[in-house]
């Protein structure tokens, strides 16, 4: 099976839908998978060339103010006229984040590429939405720093005394359990969607988000906003050179 992953936010470096799309590529093994971003018009033709041959292509795209971004349109409309002139036969998933913490924001989203389907003859199978999309990509971040500084700590003591604390080991594992947890609905929610690509089914569109409570998500996230803005935008990312 050809799958072809698609990640489309305008960001050049980073981002959480590009973070997503790399998530997803691990529960396809066995599939013979090709990623593309399309983060600008350059990108386009690359991209539709690779349309006649996929089985399944898989749309990462970010929420813009209740949409999708400009040129996801720009690029939709291109693909209509293309698909319609190479005969293209994928079926398209979709996958939806957005910043606030409700996924179901993300179903206008996935209602339009939906309906870009039906205009361009593609078959519609199905998507996910993911609200908290910033914070879990954030976290992606966050917590394989926070794995390593402890699996230092384990080296250094192993090395140095022979032994590994047990207050380590415990560290390690609520790192592990917490982050597993956070991501837990996105797990679960790509699990199915590898499961309907794989058994070519249509899933009905799954909406999950950060497992936080919203009443925690909601300070945190202005918090990181205010700090965010301080830094012109550039707060965690420039100090983790990752994103512009
Ligand atoms: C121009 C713009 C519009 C946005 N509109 C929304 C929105 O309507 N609802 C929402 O929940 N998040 C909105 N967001 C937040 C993004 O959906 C969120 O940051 C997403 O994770 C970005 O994904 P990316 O990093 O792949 O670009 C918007 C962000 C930008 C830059």
């Amino acid at each position: 099976m050809h799958v072809l992953i698609l990640h489309a936010s305008p960001k050049k470096k980073g981002g959480a839908s590009r973070f997503f799309a790399g998530l997803f590529s691990l529960f396809l093994p066995g599939t013979r998978k090709k990623t593309v971003s399309i983060n600008s018009r350059q990108d386009f033709q690359r991209a539709l060339e690779l349309f006649p041959g996929m089985d399944v292509v898989c749309f990462f795209v970010p929420l813009y103010v209740d949409g999708l971004p400009s040129h996801v349109m720009e690029f939709l409309s291109q693909a209509e006229k293309y698909c319609k002139n190479h005969s293209c036969r994928f079926r398209l998933y979709a996958v939806s984040n957005n910043g606030f913490v409700e996924g179901k924001q993300n179903r206008p989203a996935l209602h339009m590429l939906q309906a870009w389907c039906e205009r361009a003859g593609i078959t519609w199978g199905g998507g996910i939405g993911i609200g908290g999309g910033v914070m879990l990509r954030v976290l992606g971040t966050v917590y394989p720093i926070l794995i390593g500084i402890i699996l230092l700590q384990m080296a250094v003591s192993f090395f140095s005394t022979g032994i590994v604390p047990s207050g380590l080991w415990r560290s390690f594992a609520i790192q592990i359990f917490t982050w597993l947890f956070l991501n837990s609905g996105v797990l679960f929610c790509m699990a199915r969607l590898s499961s309907a690509i794989r058994r070519e089914q249509v899933l009905t569109d799954q909406f999950t988000r950060v497992m936080i409570p919203s009443f925690l998500f909601i300070p945190i996230a202005n918090i990181f906003m205010i700090l965010s803005s301080l830094f012109q935008g550039r707060f965690l990312f420039a100090l983790l050179k990752r994103e512009k």
